[in-house]
């Protein structure tokens, strides 16, 4: 080969190469049950495409060979980016992305499959779809199941929907069927925001209006599934949002350099914007921008890259960068969608990690406002929610949060809920405004603080948590300790569960959403008490794991001492000192713990009490040696 035929090639070969990574991209999903023919419809989708543009996809395989990270297999993350958080945290995903290109577009399809688990898989494939599109076997028209498809789509901010009314042979090719299906589903989904919706009549089949017009619809003059989905135009929304960089980490490898890392979310970032840090509102200069090559001037969403500033502000992982014009919203609590994907059930009160972009904070849902029929949109009372159900819940955060509207960004519009415990995702959620109720309430500085109060009495405060069954002993013990730390002039109280459920919690039974909120509230007691220098005592029985470290978390560093009363449930069986085993066993007393609701162990209390053949007097003992020991009763 001569240098000049060498060049020749080497440059079609760039020029090729680039054309594929300018091709614009669209990423759909598809939606319908196993039998309208969905397989059939992917399937003849790849097979024609692929027979035509096999050399595309070569290229594709390049492209992926190229950022690189798993050898000689196309590397499935590029496409699939955006669900590495939920993946991590461990949720099944059983959507199948796949993926194809023709000579005008590169596609990514989610495949959902239609069973049980819709709604969560359908959450998961629609997070990153621009386009749905909804199958319907012409010989039964829209199903409920259409119309819950088509709700989710629209409420996951998917504002394109194809309606391939498949099956036309079966109904021999019959335009007036074909009309009627369109139109009922044309009113039906007047009140979603779809800004296209495309009807197309095919047979997966046989192949009609799928990649090829095929024969026998000469009345339709639409164009053919694979022809709408290479022209439709969905927008760059990401591109065109305001600049949004969520910090990954910050990259520090010695110290003349300092540069933030992670994904562009969304817009476009140039080498001397002024930036700003959401919340504290720092702000600074782009000084440079650097992607996977080296230093460019300007990137754009999706692109991953490190950027340094003109000056040393400071910024660390979880952080969001914009630019200083348009700027997130921040607040610490708002109103949002929720899609529940756990088969625990969304408890308000309980708090769960919420991932947003790079930051992950604490919140709990404040109140469930209604949560909506996804077959008759209704919205409906509740106060839980199960797997797959949505709803819209205030939500209260442990600390604010940079965001935007689902509706104007949904990268940084959208969160995850992570169960603490089990560590899995558990929900999905999309944010559509702040609440400023809490806005303006700001903490009061009192001058006569816990250091001084607690100075004045003597003692260091401390929480005295006993947990355990109902008839363990924990309140007879409970009453021991206190009655020998007031002989030994400490200052106490005790809040027992039978007591204050006389009062302030009067208005709770039994389920597990009211034990809950009983244990929040006895919580935030504990932690005014504690504050006013006091020992204080709580006897519940506290059954969540969850909830007795929600209650950890509010009181100081080594405050929390976790009692676990460990008196095994035949014992207390036989002691029944209220006879409501006895109750409980014909019936009487539904939710009751240790028979028909559960009792969460303590893994790693600070004091553990075995509780069998020994006398109350020596337990408390323990208790007391253990508060000397650790320095709360002097030395
Ligand atoms: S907790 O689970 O919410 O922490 P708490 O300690 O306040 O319970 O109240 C438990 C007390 O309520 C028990 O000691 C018992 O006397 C009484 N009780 C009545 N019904 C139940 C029930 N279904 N389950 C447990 N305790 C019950």
């Amino acid at each position: 080969m001569t240098a000049d035929v060498k060049e020749a090639a080497e440059t079609a070969v760039t020029d090729y190469i680039l054309a594929q990574e300018t091709k614009d991209q669209l990423r759909f999903l598809t939606c319908g049950s196993v039998d309208d023919g969905k397989s059939t419809l992917i399937g003849r989708l790849l097979f024609d495409t692929k027979l035509i543009f096999e050399d595309q996809l070569a290229a594709l395989e390049r492209d992926s060979r190229k950022h690189g990270t798993v050898g000689e297999d196309i590397d499935l993350a590029l496409l699939v980016d955006g669900l590495e958080a939920e993946r991590e945290q461990g949720i099944t995903i059983d959507v199948a992305y796949r993926f194809f290109a023709t000579d005008k577009r590169k596609f990514i399809v989610a495949d959902t499959p239609g069973h049980e688990q819709y709604t969560r898989n359908m959450a998961t494939g629609a997070s990153t779809a621009d386009l749905a599109v909804l199958l319907v076997d012409a010989r039964n028209g829209l199903l409920v199941q259409t119309r819950r498809h088509a709700f989710i789509a629209s409420l996951l901010g998917i504002r394109h929907v194809v309606l391939a009314i498949n099956k036309i042979d079966l109904v021999e090719y019959s335009q007036s069927r074909f009309d009627e299906i369109r139109k009922e589903f044309e009113v039906f989904a007047n009140g979603f925001d779809f800004e296209t919706l495309q009807a197309i009549p095919m047979s997966a089949r046989f192949g009609d209006n799928v990649t090829a017009r095929g024969q026998h619809m000469d009345w339709y003059a639409g164009p053919t599934l694979l022809e709408h989905l290479e022209t439709v135009e969905v927008g760059e929304h990401a591109l065109e949002a305001p600049f949004r960089f969520p910090v990954q980490w910050v990259n520090r490898p010695n110290l003349d350099f300092r540069g933030y890392s992670g994904t562009i979310a969304s817009g476009r970032v140039s080498v001397g914007d002024e930036l700003v840090v959401a919340g504290p509102a720092k702000m600074s200069r782009v000084k440079t921008i650097v992607g996977a090559g080296g230093e460019v001037p300007e990137a754009a969403a999706g692109e991953a890259v490190t950027i340094t500033l003109e000056d040393e502000i400071d910024i660390s992982r979880g952080d969001l960068l914009s630019t200083t014009a348009h700027r997130p919203d921040v607040a610490d609590q708002f109103a949002a969608h929720v899609i529940w994907m756990s088969d625990e059930p969304l408890l308000p009160g309980r708090p769960y990690l919420l991932k947003i972009g790079t930051r992950t904070v604490t919140a709990t849902v404040s109140e469930i406002k209604h949560k909506i029929n996804v077959n008759t949109f209704e919205h409906v009372a509740g106060k839980t929610l199960e797997l797959n159900e949505i709803a819209f819940c205030n939500f209260a955060l442990s600390s604010a949060v940079p965001f935007d509207p689902y509706e104007a960004n949904r990268s940084t519009g959208s969160f995850i809920l992570i169960d603490r415990m089990s560590n899995a995702t558990v929900g999905a959620g999309m944010i559509w405004f702040a609440l400023r109720r809490a806005s303006n309430i700001h903490w009061q500085a009192l001058d006569v603080d816990k250091g001084a109060r607690s100075e004045k009495l003597g003692q260091k405060p401390a929480v005295l948590w006993f947990t355990g069954l109902s008839g363990s002993g924990k309140s007879t013990i409970a009453s021991i300790v206190e009655k020998k730390l007031h002989i030994d002039g400490r200052h106490t109280y005790t809040l027992d569960g039978d007591n204050v459920r006389h009062g302030l919690n009067k208005d709770l039974g039994f389920t597990d959403v009211d034990r809950v909120e009983n244990i929040r509230r006895v919580g935030e007691v504990a932690r005014l008490f504690t504050d006013a220098g006091l020992i204080t005592l709580v006897s519940f029985i506290s059954p969540f794991q969850s909830e007795r470290q929600l209650a950890r978390d509010l009181m100081g560093e080594g405050e929390f001492i976790e009692v676990f009363v460990d008196t095994p449930i035949e014992i207390c069986r036989q002691r029944d000192p209220k006879g409501l085993y006895a109750k409980a066993d014909r019936g009487e007393i539904k939710n009751f713990t240790g028979i028909d609701s559960p009792y969460e162990a303590p893994q790693t209390p600070e004091v553990h009490l075995k509780n069998v053949d020994r006398e109350p007097e020596d337990i408390a003992e323990e208790v007391i040696a253990y508060l000397h020991e650790r320095g709360f009763l002097g030395s």
